[in-house]
C-alpha cells in the first residue's frame, strides 16, 4: 500500500483557534480522507506549537505558568478537530517529552556536523511572527508583516544557512514540484538566489522552550523546535522504521505567511542533519475580512465554533473549500456563505437527493429497480459520474480541492437536468420499464456522488449513503467500479433531509 503523509502546521496556542487555522486543517483532512478512500496508507498529523516568547507572554498576561496555560489551550484545538470532524491520526504537542528529546537529538546532530556555532546576535525580533528581521527589512519601524519589532542583542547559536544556498537551489531544481503553486516557488527561488545569512537558532532572554543540550542558558528558537514536530511524530531519531517511511511521502500544507520557514530553513535543517527534505509543500492563501488578513493579532478573526454552530459543520467545510481556490486569497463574507448553502447545497444537492429518494419511496415501494434498456442519455450520466474519479485523483495530486468539488457539482447538475428531461413523474403513468431504468440511473449516480462527497462532507455523505443502503465496506473508491446500488433491495426506511433549511436571516457572526 503506498504511503501518504499529510501535515498541518502546528498551531500557536497564544489565543483561541481562528477560522484561518481550521481552514488549513480542513484542507489537510480532505486530502487525508481522499487518499484513505483511494487505498493509501495515510498518516495525518496536526498539533500545537506551545513554546516561544509569544506563548510565554500570553501565559504571563494571565498570571499562570506556561505549562498550565498550554495544557488548557491545547484542549481547545483538540476540541476544534472533534467539532470539525478532522480525522487526524496523531496530535502532537511540542511540550511532549518525546518531542523535546527528538528536537534535542536533531540539535546534537547539527552540532556534530558543524552546522551550528555560538556568536552574538544583534538585530530585530518580532514576537508576533516569532521571526528575526534584518535592518534592511524594517519598514517604518515595523516588520514587513506589519508586526512590531524589538531590538535584541544576545548570545545565541547560529545555523550555517549561508552554506546551503547552492544545495537548496539544486534541490529546488531537481524537484520542480517541491513547492506549489508555481508563484510561491518563484518567490522562494528569488529569495534564496539573493543570498542567505546564517540564522540565529537559540534564545537566552527567556526560558519557555526546549533546552539546548549542554548549554543551560540557551533554549532553542521556537521554529527549529516547531519544524521538528513533523519528524518527531514519525518516531525520529529512529529512522529505520515502518512509520518513518512516511517521511518519503510527506506533504506539508502551510499558509503563505510561513513559506520561508518551510521552504528554506526546514530543508536546510534536514539536509544538515543528514535527512531528506519533505516531498512537497502546498502553500495556501489567506482568508481576509475587508481585505485584511484575519488574524488574532488584528482582532478580526471569526470564531470557527460559532460559524459551525450557526451554519453547520459540513456546510462550513464545503464553503471554505469551495469559495476560495486552494492557493489563492479570498475575502470571507457571510452573505456568500449563505448563498452557497442555499444554492449549491440545499438546492442542487439536497433537492436532487430529496426528489429521487422520496419518489422511490412513494411510487416504487422504496425498492431499487432493475434497469431495463439503457439509452445514450443514461450512459452519459453514469459515465460522467464514473469517469470523474481519474480526474479527481489528478486534481488531488496537485491539491486542487476546489476543482475536485466543481467536478462533483457537475455530476449533480447533470443529474438534475436528467430528472428534468426524463420526467419520472410522467413515466410513472406512461412507461414503467423506462421509469425503472431512470430511477436506477439516478440512484446509481447518487451512490457515486455520496462516495465522492465523503472527504469533503463526511456526515452528509454518510447520511446519503445510508439512505441508499450502501454498507461501510462499499464506500471506498474501489466500489465506484466494483459495486452498484443493490437492485431489488429496499432503501433504508428513514428519509433524512441532507441540509436543514435556514430560515431567512441576516448575519449572525460578529
Ligand atoms: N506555529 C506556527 C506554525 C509552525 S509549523 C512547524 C504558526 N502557527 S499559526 O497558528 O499562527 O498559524 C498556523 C496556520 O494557520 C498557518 O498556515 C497560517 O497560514 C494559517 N492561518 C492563520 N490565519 C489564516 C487566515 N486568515 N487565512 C488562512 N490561513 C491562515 O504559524
Amino acid at each position: 500500500m503506498s504511503k501518504y503523509y499529510v501535515t498541518t502546521p502546528i498551531y500557536y496556542v497564544n489565543a483561541d483557534p481562528g477560522l484561518g487555522q481550521v481552514y488549513t486543517s480542513i484542507a489537510a483532512d480532505v486530502l487525508a480522507r481522499f487518499h484513505r478512500l483511494d487505498g493509501h496508507e495515510v498518516f495525518f498529523l496536526t498539533g500545537t506549537d506551545e513554546h516561544g516568547q509569544k506563548v510565554q507572554k500570553s501565559a504571563q498576561n494571565k498570571g499562570i505558568h506556561p505549562q498550565t496555560y498550554v495544557d488548557e489551550m491545547a484542549q481547545r484545538f483538540v476540541q476544534l478537530n472533534t467539532v470539525f470532524n478532522i480525522s487526524n491520526d496523531a496530535f502532537i504537542r511540542t511540550t511532549d517529552e518525546r518531542h523535546k528529546q527528538a528536537a534535542q537529538h536533531l540539535w546534537k546532530k547539527l552540532l556534530a556536523n558543524d552546522q551550528v556555532y555560538i556568536s552574538t546576535y544583534s538585530g530585530w525580533y518580532a514576537t508576533r511572527d516569532e521571526a528575526f528581521y534584518d535592518e534592511t527589512e524594517i519598514i517604518a519601524g515595523k516588520a514587513p508583516t506589519g508586526a512590531p519589532v524589538e531590538w535584541v542583542e544576545e548570545e545565541c547559536y547560529f545555523f550555517r544557512l549561508s552554506q546551503w544556498q547552492d544545495k537548496l537551489l539544486d534541490f529546488y531544481e531537481q524537484n520542480p514540484h517541491f513547492i506549489a503553486p508555481q508563484a510561491k516557488r518563484n518567490e522562494v527561488l528569488g529569495f534564496v538566489k539573493r543570498g542567505l545569512n546564517d540564522i540565529c537558532v537559540s534564545r537566552t532572554t527567556f526560558d519557555w522552550g526546549v533546552q539546548v543540550p549542554d548549554a543551560p542558558a540557551h533554549i532553542m528558537y521556537v521554529w527549529i523546535d516547531a519544524l521538528t514536530n513533523y519528524i518527531t511524530a514519525l518516531g525520529y531519531p529512529d529512522v529505520n522504521t515502518d512509520i518513518f517511511a512516511f517521511w518519503n511521502a510527506s506533504l506539508h500544507i502551510v499558509g503563505k505567511d510561513i513559506l520561508r520557514f518551510h521552504a528554506v530553513y526546514w530543508p536546510a535543517f534536514l539536509m544538515a542533519a543528514d535527512l531528506l527534505p519533505p516531498s512537497r509543500l502546498f502553500v495556501h492563501g489567506w482568508w481576509t475580512r475587508d481585505k485584511q488578513k484575519m488574524s488574532k493579532s488584528l482582532g478580526n478573526t471569526l470564531n470557527p465554533f460559532a460559524v459551525a454552530h450557526a451554519y453547520g459543520v459540513d456546510q462550513t467545510r464545503y464553503f471554505l473549500m469551495r469559495e476560495m481556490p486552494f492557493g489563492n486569497d479570498g475575502d470571507f463574507s457571510e452573505e456568500s456563505l449563505r448563498a452557497r448553502i442555499t444554492t449549491e447545497l440545499s438546492n442542487d444537492l439536497g433537492n436532487l437527493a430529496q426528489r429521487v429518494l422520496s419518489f422511490v419511496h412513494k411510487h416504487v415501494h422504496a425498492r431499487i429497480p432493475h434497469p431495463k434498456e439503457i439509452h445514450a442519455v443514461d450512459s452519459a450520466l453514469l459515465s460522467c459520474a464514473r469517469q470523474a474519479l481519474p480526474d479527481m485523483r489528478e486534481e488531488m495530486k496537485n491539491q486542487q480541492i476546489h476543482t475536485m468539488i466543481q467536478r462533483i457539482w457537475l455530476i449533480i447538475a447533470n443529474a438534475n437536468r436528467y430528472v428534468d428531461s426524463q420526467k419520472p413523474w410522467d413515466l410513472r403513468k406512461t412507461d414503467t420499464d423506462r421509469l425503472d431504468t431512470v430511477l436506477y440511473v439516478l440512484l446509481e449516480t447518487l451512490r457515486m456522488v455520496g462516495i465522492y462527497l465523503q472527504p469533503l462532507m463526511p456526515d452528509t455523505a454518510d447520511k446519503l449513503l445510508t439512505m441508499l443502503g450502501i454498507s461501510g465496506n462499499n464506500r471506498t473508491f474501489l466500489a465506484i467500479e466494483s459495486a452498484h446500488v443493490s437492485t431489488g433491495e429496499t432503501l433504508s426506511a428513514d428519509l433524512m433531509q441532507l441540509f436543514p433549511r435556514h430560515e431567512e436571516r441576516g448575519n449572525v457572526l460578529g
